[in-house]
Parts: structure tokens; sequence; C-alpha cells
């Protein structure tokens, strides 16, 4: 097991000893949402903060994990309202039937609220102090809420079925997904009081990662099964993904170029955490 699988499945045990414990008498609202944080996916977004930790300030790995929870909880959120009729009305999700299907849409929206709100509970009670808590609250938020996650999917679903500029189209895709993995990278320099020059190029890293991992998302929706993408594919018919907008050989060439280019970027990074971002890299994205 190498140290990222090692932070994986502690991240993991941590989740699972900390579902949320919801009080009342609601048939089955603590389930729905117990369900889909343990219905896994690949957790890419704690994995990025926690290993910035285990190389800066491994001593501070363990106080990071509520922290590394709140943001896989705003994560879910977003896909749980992702899938939801109004918008890609996805029936599967992380191999599992999405909550609107399973249960209605109301514990789905909800469902969604709640795990956006206690996401910052989590975060503003982890074991840290005071100062970074509040840097990693307000990082959060500029990334996943309205100038940045939310911004994007809002995008992304009004112009289905219309063309955008290659500028728009980097706007969409920054914003959508890219601003939230970079601030996960972030927020574990944050936690590590990394100087500002590497909190910056650590960001900027982090934006070039969230556009690949993009990109490759697209390119899963055309070339995978929904058995083996674990979420309904060949589901992107009229938005303005990658796949669409250059077709699959293109988009195949993009990622290869993106990839080579974000190898360039983790030259300008501090060569101990270099060589543990290129591991997820390669895990990742095959190259
Ligand atoms: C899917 O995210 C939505 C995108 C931003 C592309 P992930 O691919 O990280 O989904 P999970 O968490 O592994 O299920
Ligand atoms: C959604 O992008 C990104 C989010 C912010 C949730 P997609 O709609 O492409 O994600 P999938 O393919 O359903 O996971
Ligand atoms: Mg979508
Ligand atoms: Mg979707
Ligand atoms: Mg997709």
């Amino acid at each position: 097991m190498n140290q990222n699988e090692i932070i994986l499945r502690d991240f993991e045990l941590y989740l699972n000893y900390n579902l949320p414990s919801i009080e009342g008498f609601h048939p089955h609202f603590q389930k729905a949402l117990r369900e889909i944080l343990q219905a896994g996916g690949k957790r890419f977004r704690p994995m990025l903060l926690l290993s910035i930790v285990d190389i800066c300030s491994p001593l501070l790995v363990k106080n990071s994990y509520p922290v590394a929870l709140g943001l896989e909880m705003l994560h879910t959120y977003s896909l749980i309202h992702d899938d939801l009729p109004a918008m890609d009305d996805a029936n599967l999700r992380r191999g599992h039937p999405t909550l609107h299907v399973t249960y209605d849409e109301v514990t789905a929206i909800l469902a969604g609220d709640a795990l956006n709100t206690d996401a910052f509970y989590k975060i503003s009670t982890a074991p840290l102090s005071a100062q970074i808590r509040i840097e990693l609250v307000k990082i959060l938020a500029q990334n996943g809420g309205s100038g940045g996650m939310v911004i994007g999917q809002a995008i992304d679903c009004e112009f289905e079925d219309k063309i955008l500029s290659q500028n728009q189209l980097e706007f969409l895709h920054f914003n959508k997904t890219a601003k939230l993995i970079a601030a996960s990278l972030l927020m574990g320099a944050v936690i590590c009081e990394l100087d500002e020059k590497s909190k910056t190029a650590i960001f900027n890293f982090g934006l070039n990662l969230g556009l690949l991992f993009q990109i490759q998302d697209d390119i899963i929706d055309a070339t995978q099964s929904s058995q083996e993408a674990g979420k309904p594919t060949k589901n992107d018919g009229n938005k303005n993904s990658f796949v669409n907008l250059l077709g699959l050989d293109d988009a195949l060439r993009y990622k290869k170029k993106a990839l080579e280019a974000l190898h360039m970027e983790l030259k300008k990074l501090d060569k101990k955490l270099a060589d543990r971002l290129n591991v997820i890299v390669k895990g990742y994205f095959n190259g």
C-alpha cells in the first residue's frame, strides 16, 4: 500500500465513524445522507488536501480529517443536486440509485442542503487554530459558492443547447469543477501554513488539475458504460462538454496536452510535494 492509499483508507474509516447523526423522527432522512456518503466515490478532493498535509505537516494529518470530510460533504451535495431531474436527471450515482429515485426529490434537495451547511460546521469545529479554520471556511465558500462551483453549474445548465466561445467555456469549467479541486489543495497548504508564493503555485496547479479532471469526466461520459462509471453515461447530450465541442479524438488529444502542461506545472512546486502529486496524477489520469 502506498502512502496515498493508506491515507485514503484512514479517511474512509474516519468518515464511517463520523456519519451524520440526525435527531428527530424522519423515517429516512439520516439513512439517505449516510447512504450517499458511504457509497464511495474516488475521494479525490480529500486525498489532495490530506496529501499536502502529509507531506508538509504530517503531524496535522489527523486534525485535518474533519476538514477533508467537510470538503467531501460539500462535493457530495453538489452531486446530489447535479443529478436532480431539473439538472442532469440522472438515476445512478456512485453505483447506486440516486436519492431522488430511492426516496423523492424533497429528500434529495434537503439532503444536499444539509451536507452543504454541515460541511462548514465540520470545518469550523476541526482541532486547528481559529485563524486557520476561518481561512478554510473562506476558501471553501469562495470556490464552492456563487464565485465557483455554483455559478459553473448554473452556466452549465443555462447554456445547454447554446454554443459558448472558448473563453466562456473555460470560465464554465474552471468554475464548475476546477476551483473546488484547486481549493482542496489550497486548504491543505493553509493547514500547513505555507508561504503565499507556495500557496499561489499550488492553487494554480490545482486549477489545471481540475480542468484536466473535467476533460477526463467528459471522456468517461462518452467512452464508459454506466456500470463502469457508476453513473449514467452518454448523458452529456446537449452540454458544453469537451467531447461535444471537440469530438472524442480531439478531446483525447487535448487531455494529453493538458497532462503534459500539468507535468510542467509540477516542476514549479517543492520536489517532495511534486513527487507525491505526481503519483496521484499518474494513478488517476493514466499518465
Ligand atoms: C464528479 O466528481 C463531478 C465532477 C466534478 C466531474 P467525481 O468524479 O469526483 O465524483 P466521485 O466523488 O468520485 O463520485
Ligand atoms: C458536475 O459535472 C460537476 C459538479 C459540480 C457536480 P457533471 O454533471 O459532468 O458530473 P457527473 O458526470 O454527473 O458526475
Ligand atoms: Mg452536470
Ligand atoms: Mg451530471
Ligand atoms: Mg460528467
